[in-house]
């Protein structure tokens, strides 16, 4: 939700932001606008829609000069417009901000102000902090208090930067909820280059080492980093080396992120699984801190998450109940925050989150240690708040996921979650060597199926063509394949922006089926194992009622092939690994329809890749 840049140093401030603003677009791409000194004067550039648009003003009005601060919008309080577009600043044009996240009181706020005659043009909160700002500066404060006095006055979850006419060298920053990291450019010219964003790959390749601020801290740089805490004590802010390269977040040979990014899969799981398997043998997770006697003697656990990482979540319960044989939920983290979860000190409760800042799952997280409950999360950025403020964290290890559809991190939390289980079941003395044997046997067999689903690109296309006029498609599943549907659905109806949804197929019957036409056609997700007979029921039931039906299927599988319109198919595997197979072919459908469709893939309408905002 927004993104949020700034910057000092030798470079042409911006082609810096505008650099830094693209990387953060998934956060948002609703209006977009930069803020920077010309001669120690403010000067705004800002736009309607995208950063190319953005782009194309700033061409028009050639900028000079190499202190400013950059905004991407996900719009929350007022529609995406170029008046609510942010850097927002004071009348007298001598302070600018920009802010990622949400003021909560900026109602009250902007009454306040409203009756000491302070005008707005915008409907946005954030417009609250410049006129605040001015305020306590017209008040006698200098910039620096005038701007920690109103940090005071928010309520909210926030990050913040902001740049002042009275303190031309400088750029301010704050962060209380939302993400912000401070960086250090390399030092060429001898001129020190400084850096603040919301998200790494924003100053990637420019910055070597990066500070994570913490809630409550703020503070300004211009040629050094000046950081405080909450009640203002001054702070070392202990650089951490980058650790993403530009090949991680360049499209490279591909023409979008999400095609990218599901081609990564075969490779990634290689890599997770190098990791997390020592010796042939054993299952390890070098990060988690947990003792094994406490992991061991945990009772329950309860998954919590959004989107796409929930559908793995419901993998995961399933992976826990069977596998570890533990008591095992999973529950919307939107839910979950507000039902005040009746749960015993022997619960564990997890969080999933590709960018650990997602703001219902993390509410989930503080939840649960209101109630003294352990917190483990699996997170794939390491560095987020999420991953800070949990017990236990378990790196994804996906890399980087740009695409706002979610793809690889998804494969990367089912492998996760079975891992996991695993490693309980182990740790329980459930299992035999035999069968921890067997498991990493046919894991490792897994990157190469993925890689020939791959090959299957062309047919899949065949059955989007299919698809792309449709108005609605449904999806069913079973058991390991329950979630698969639901991901489906959720794929295709992100980013084609045709309606999709996702059942058990058991449920069919008992209301769904009535949707069933001519022109709703039906995914069925049938791998071979316990479930296929049932789907192929389901399969029946749809042909008898004219419905076309489209089915993932084992290869081989003639029977299903032969009650089909159309099969995909994926190589064969025990039904438990057979999630991270099914999806493949559901993503590049989805993928393709929407390409199809005209939609852009990897921004589509509405949604934002980290919502920070409930
Ligand atoms: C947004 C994204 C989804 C994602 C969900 C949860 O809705 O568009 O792709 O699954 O948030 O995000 P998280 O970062 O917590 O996994």
């Amino acid at each position: 939700m927004c993104g949020i840049v700034g910057y000092i140093g030798p470079k042409a401030v911006d082609s810096v932001l505008i650099v830094g603003l693209e990387k953060l677009e998934y956060r948002g791409y609703d209006s977009a606008g930069i803020a920077y000194f010309d001669r120690n004067e403010i000067s705004i550039i800002k736009e309607k829609g995208r950063i190319a648009d953005l782009e194309e003003q700033i061409k028009k009005y050639p900028v000079e000069g190499h202190i400013g601060i950059g905004h991407t919008r996900w719009a929350t309080h007022g529609e995406p417009s170029k008046v609510n577009a942010h850097p927002h600043m004071n009348r007298d044009k001598t302070i600018a901000v920009v802010q990622n996240g949400i003021i909560e009181n900026y109602l009250e706020l902007k009454t306040e102000l409203k009756s000491l005659g302070y005008m707005f043009i915008s409907e946005t909160d954030t417009e609250v902090l410049p006129h605040m700002i001015d305020r306590y500066v017209k008040e006698g404060f200098d910039l620096e208090k005038a701007f920690v006095k109103t940090l005071h006055r928010l309520d909210g979850k926030y990050a913040i930067a902001m740049i002042g006419e009275k303190n031309p060298d400088r750029v301010y920053f704050a962060k209380d909820g939302a993400p912000l990291i401070l960086a250090e450019g390399e030092n060429l010219s001898g001129k020190k280059e400084l850096l603040l964003a919301s998200d790494v790959p924003a100053f990637v390749p420019l910055a070597k080492s990066a500070y994570y601020l913490n809630d409550g801290e703020w503070g300004y740089f211009d040629s050094t980093i000046h950081l405080f805490d909450r009640p203002g004590a001054q702070i070392n802010a202990f650089m951490e080396p980058v650790a993403i390269k530009l090949e991680d977040i360049s499209l490279g040979e591909y023409e979008h992120f999400m095609r990218k990014e599901i081609y990564e899969q075969p490779e990634m799981l290689e890599r997770i699984l190098a990791e997390r398997i020592v010796n042939n043998e054993t299952i390890e997770f070098s990060e988690l801190k947990f003792p094994r006697e406490y992991l061991s003697k945990v009772a329950r656990f309860i998954i919590q998450a959004c989107g796409t990482s929930l559908n793995s979540g419901m993998i995961g319960k399933l992976y826990l109940e069977q596998v570890a044989k533990k008591m095992a939920d999973a529950d919307y983290s939107s839910e979950f925050r507000y039902r005040n979860p009746v749960a015993g000190g022997d619960t564990l409760v997890i969080g999933i989150s590709q960018s650990g800042e997602t703001a219902d799952t993390l509410a989930g997280l503080r939840e649960a240690k209101s109630k003294f409950l352990k917190v483990l999360s699996f997170v794939n950025n390491i560095n987020s708040t999420i991953a800070r403020e949990s017990d236990g964290v378990i790196h994804l290890m996906a890399g980087p996921e740009i695409g706002v559809a979610s793809t690889k991190a998804y494969t990367a939390q089912l492998t996760h979650m079975l891992l996991f289980a695993y490693h309980v079941a182990d740790i329980s003395w459930l299992l035999t060597s035999e069968e921890k044997r067997d498991l990493i046997k046919e894991l490792k067999t897994i990157p190469d199926k993925m890689r020939k689903i791959l090959q299957y690109e062309t047919k899949i296309k065949e059955i989007a063509e299919r698809l792309k006029n449709r108005n609605s498609v449904l999806f069913l599943g079973r058991t390991w394949n329950h979630a698969t549907a639901l991901e489906g659905a959720l794929k295709l109806k992100e980013i084609s922006y045709i309606h999709a949804e996702g059942y058990a197929a058991g449920e069919f019957k008992h209301g769904p089926i009535a949707l069933v036409s001519a022109e709703v056609p039906v995914v069925v997700v049938a791998p071979k194992g316990e479930m296929r007979t049932k789907l192929i029921s389901n399969l029946q039931e749809v042909k008898a009622r004219n419905g076309e039906v489209f089915a993932i299927v084992t290869e081989g599988d003639d029977e299903l092939a032969s009650l089909a319109d159309a099969v995909l198919e994926v190589p064969e595997s025990s039904e438990i690994l057979s999630p991270l197979l099914t999806i493949l072919p559901l993503q590049l459908l989805s993928y393709h329809t929407a390409i199809l469709r005209g939609c852009d893939v990897d921004k589509p309408r509405n949604l934002a890749k980290s919502v920070t905002v409930e």
